[in-house]
């Protein structure tokens, strides 16, 4: 099929085009990302695909169907950025890819939770300096410490299992309790009950109305003092000035973001030769016990690597068959 691939980096040509090797699909490459202001960009294409930072509201999306698009084809696994009911509305149909490698997402949190723990960052820029004090790098054994796991899916349970291997005491906050998990050890416990307990608490659950700003300051006042906060999930599930207050008071003692609520406006972009106009961005990086990567959660080789075949069927199968397992149905919205 005909496909505008928006917001295309350099890797995802790389791994689509090996996807692609036999030829099946028309890949065209747009590096703008997709908003109401670019929507024409695709017209004429039956299938868009789309990433994370791509606006696919209803305005976008009535453009969309209008311009004859039938399948938008996210190659990520949350969809917060596409309106699915009004997708549904116009006829449109979303495919995405619900589980490409959910240990990459699952070691980048460990990767965050140790980096902050033992200070690497301020470490790594301490030696390239000359200077080898250990002043202000104090960590703590992860070995006895409770964490808190909020959403237990595909990433959450992976960030279980390898946290077990840690020796911590795990518990668990997620409507829908995974036997899996439970079958590992952790202990399903109220959201008051994980906000108190936790040294560490990690996120993993998805974006919707449930979850925008679960962590503001009412559940930052719930939370142990000096609780360390992992975010790889989406950004709206923080509320970023409830955390940074509890940060000034010490109440947060450290926070790992791979996302954050207005990364549309900066992630995946080389700005460092402007001005950031985000002053909430920027106070967050002058803290010492914040450590921030750019949505980088997914990227792996394998997990590119999955993304990109998983698209790739999916539009496949949407064109044989008109059905797709991995279709976003207004279910997965309650
Ligand atoms: P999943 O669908 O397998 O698991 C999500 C879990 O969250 C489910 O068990 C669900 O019951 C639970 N949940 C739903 N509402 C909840 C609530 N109100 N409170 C607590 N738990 C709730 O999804 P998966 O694959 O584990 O991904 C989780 C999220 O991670 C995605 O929605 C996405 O936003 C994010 N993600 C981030 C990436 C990155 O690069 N940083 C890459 C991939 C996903």
């Amino acid at each position: 099929m005909k496909i505008a691939v928006c917001s295309t980096q350099a890797y995802d040509r790389q791994f689509f085009d090996a996807a692609n090797q036999d030829g099946q699909h028309q890949l065209d490459y747009f590096e703008v990302t997709l908003n109401e202001e670019t929507r024409n960009i695709v017209t004429g294409y039956p299938v868009v695909c789309v990433f994370v930072q791509d606006t696919l509201n209803a305005a976008v999306l009535q453009a969309l169907a209008e311009q004859g698009t039938k399948l938008i084809a996210l190659r990520c696994a949350g969809f917060n950025n596409v309106d699915i009911q009004a997708a549904a509305h116009l006829g449109l149909h979303v495919v995405r890819v619900p589980a490409y490698s959910p240990h990459s997402v699952a070691e980048h949190s460990i990767a965050l939770m140790m980096g902050l723990n033992r200070r690497i960052p301020r470490a790594y820029n301490r030696v390239r300096d000359g200077n080898f004090s250990l002043d202000g790098l104090l960590g703590f054994e992860l070995r006895g410490k409770t964490v808190g796991i909020i959403g237990t899916g595909r990433i959450g349970l992976a960030v279980a299992e390898i946290l077990k291997g840690f020796g911590c005491k795990l518990i668990a906050y997620d409507p829908q309790p995974d036997p899996t998990c439970i079958a590992l050890g952790v202990e399903f416990v109220s959201l008051p009950q994980l906000y108190a307990a936790s040294d560490i608490i990690s996120l993993h659950a998805p974006l919707n109305k449930h979850t925008f700003h679960l962590i503001n300051s009412a559940a930052v006042g719930q939370m142990k003092r000096g609780v360390m906060i992992i975010n790889t999930s989406r950004g709206g599930v923080i509320d970023t000035a409830a955390v940074i207050a509890g940060l000034k008071s010490g109440r947060v003692g450290a926070l790992g973001l791979d996302v954050y609520e207005q990364e549309g406006d900066l992630f995946f972009q080389d700005l460092s030769n402007r001005v950031i106009q985000d002053d909430i961005f920027e106070r967050l990086l002058t803290f010492h016990n914040v450590l921030i990567t750019g949505h980088q959660g997914f990227f792996t080789r394998e997990a590119l690597t999955s993304i990109a075949q998983t698209t790739l069927e999916n539009i496949s199968l949407f064109e044989s068959s008109g059905v797709c397992q991995n279709e976003v149905t207004m279910e997965l919205l309650r």
